[in-house]
């Protein structure tokens, strides 16, 4: 099948009080084991690639976005294509072109007004070109190797942000911080509820690969919907390619590659049969 809309994998799992799996794509191999692992766990995954991937990738969001969609199209479960944590406007204007179906606009380091304007501009550009749009409100540490596990959003100022702004999707800082490598966060549940009952719209969990697998099914209860996880990918990926080199001989690529997606695919089922009962 093609890809399926963001909007729709979201709301059908809000729907349904289960979460659904958002994983960050950096090399082909990450996104093939990523819809590996939502085949094995029989569950949709939503597949992102950020701002930074794109940089990584010398500014070209366009093949790695391809190579998404075509993946898609022999997927065994319904896999939707999302631009992540970005607030470079050329490259949202592309967005659509390149195939994304959702973005997430991250104006979150600015202040609350700021945020507020950059948000409501992004969203109706977003809403005009036929893009589902995440935002945030109270910023979720850890992408500059910063914690920030105190931040939290406010309800109140969270209920008038979705509504000045018009996003489809909130993403929240309830105690998760980006770049963990071990999972000890502990998320605020009942602020998630208080958040739940003034908020419309889906909620989005960040920097879930430090959450305690507990946490992270007592946060889907309370009614986090999109959960992102990338740093955990990361640590299978590489752990996976760091035991197939202790080998000296070892040349070709495929045999580090190929225990580095498997390593992949097995985090994302494990973390799908966690948020999302499959
Ligand atoms: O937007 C991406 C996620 O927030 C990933 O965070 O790498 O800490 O799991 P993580
Ligand atoms: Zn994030």
């Amino acid at each position: 099948m093609s890809l399926t809309g963001t909007g729709a994998l979201v709301d059908a799992a809000r729907d349904a009080g289960r979460g659904v799996g958002a994983f960050n794509v950096i090399t082909v191999e990450h996104a093939e084991g990523i819809v590996a692992g939502g085949e094995l766990a029989g569950a949709p995954v939503i597949l992102q690639i950020s701002q930074n991937a794109v940089r990584y990738h010398g500014g070209r969001a366009e093949p790695l976005a391809a190579a998404c969609a075509r993946l898609a199209e022999t997927a065994g479960v319904p896999v939707a294509l999302h631009l992540d944590h970005v607030d470079d406007l050329d490259l949202l204007h592309r967005a659509a072109d390149a195939g994304f179906g959702s973005v997430m606009y991250d104006a979150s380091r600015l202040g609350y007004a700021d945020n507020v304007a950059a948000t409501r501009s992004a969203a109706d550009w977003s809403h005009a070109n036929g893009l589902w749009i995440e935002a945030e409100l109270g910023e979720v540490g850890g992408k500059d190797g910063v914690h920030s596990p105190t931040a939290r959003t406010k309800p109140a100022e969270a209920a008038e942000y979705v509504s000045g702004t018009g996003v489809d999707a909130l993403a929240v800082a309830v105690g998760s911080s980006h770049a963990m490598t071990v999972k000890s966060a502990r998320l605020d549940i009942g602020l998630i509820d208080e958040i739940r009952a003034a908020v419309p719209v889906p909620l989005v969990l960040h920097g879930s690969s430090g959450v305690l697998d507990d946490d992270l099914r007592q946060a889907v209860a309370a009614g986090l919907t999109k959960i992102n996880v990338g740093t955990q990918l990361n640590v299978a990926f590489t752990a996976a390619v760091r035991d197939a080199l202790a080998d000296p001989g070892l040349t070709d690529p495929r045999r580090y590659l190929r225990p580095a997606r498997d390593g992949v695919a097995a985090a994302v089922a494990g973390i799908l049969r966690t948020v999302s009962g499959g």
